[in-house]
């Protein structure tokens, strides 16, 4: 059975206070009710620290939104993966669409962080999703499959164990446009097969695909009761306690029934 899981990512927002504050309310909530969902925040960089230390023994785990490939040395301005252990991290968002088509990240540059931060001992949460142009001429597979291909290359079934996908159609990200539950599942059910062709069934039927993209306490339970949708990566709803929470208890709900 696959424990769902559901992420926040902060993207470049917060104040530390706000920041602090929305992590601390989280972390309380978690700590007291919510035991059946897996939990994360992935806050902007300068905050890891003290984020990480707001949730402590909560059972809320913390998640970086990038690193880099190498080992600590002359890379002005870039993070390893030894800095994101240090302070805390579990996690590490990888092909972000707005990594891939904002700042120009590349199938290969992502493929060379996969492998660092999944040696280094850091989970990743790896994104993958077409664009509306891409969707509209029919190519939506054929993307997933180039991503998922190049993204995953060289790891071997136990590396997998270490790797959530995540399904982020660009088309619905921060525009509040979500992709219907069918076509969300359809794309979900396309990537577990992918696994399954590419690895085992034990992998395809073990690994977490999550949904992201303008997901709301309005779609969440919607989107997470479909089958191959295990869990959610929450951009905008995740930076307010009142609209994070409910779409976390809907994926308690989901894991209870
Ligand atoms: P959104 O972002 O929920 O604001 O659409 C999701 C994401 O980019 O991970």
């Amino acid at each position: 059975m696959r424990r769902l899981f559901v992420a926040g990512n902060w993207k470049m927002n917060t104040t530390l206070e706000t920041g602090r504050a929305l992590a601390g309310a989280i972390a309380e909530a978690i700590s007291k009710e919510m035991t059946g969902v897996e939990v994360a925040l992935c806050p902007p960089c300068p905050y890891l620290s003290v984020i990480g230390e707001t949730v402590q023994g909560s059972g809320v785990h913390l998640g970086a939104q990038n690193v880099y490939f190498e080992k600590p040395g002359a890379f002005t301005g870039e993070v390893a993966v030894e800095m994101l252990i240090d302070v805390g991290c579990r996690y590490v968002i990888l092909g972000h669409s707005e990594r891939r088509h904002i700042l120009g990240e590349s199938d290969l540059n992502i493929n060379k962080k996969m492998h660092a931060a999944l040696e280094g001992g850091l989970k990743v949460i790896f994104c993958v999703g077409e664009q509306l142009s891409e969707r509209e001429a029919d190519k939506t597979e054929e993307v997933l499959d180039t991503q998922l291909d190049r993204g995953l290359k060289g790891l071997d079934v136990e590396a997998l164990g270490n790797v959530v996908i995540a399904y982020e159609p660009v088309w619905a990200i921060g525009t509040g446009v979500t992709a219907t539950p069918d076509q969300a599942e359809a794309a979900h059910a396309y990537l577990r097969n992918r696994l399954d062709d590419r690895y085992n069934t034990h992998v395809a039927e073990s690994t977490r695909i999550l949904y992201g993209g303008s997901v709301k306490p309005e779609n969440a339970e919607t989107l997470l009761t479909q089958p191959n949708v295990d869990g959610a990566l929450v951009g905008g709803a995740s930076l307010k306690v009142e609209t994070f929470l409910p779409i976390i208890k809907a994926a308690q709900e989901v894991t209870k029934t």
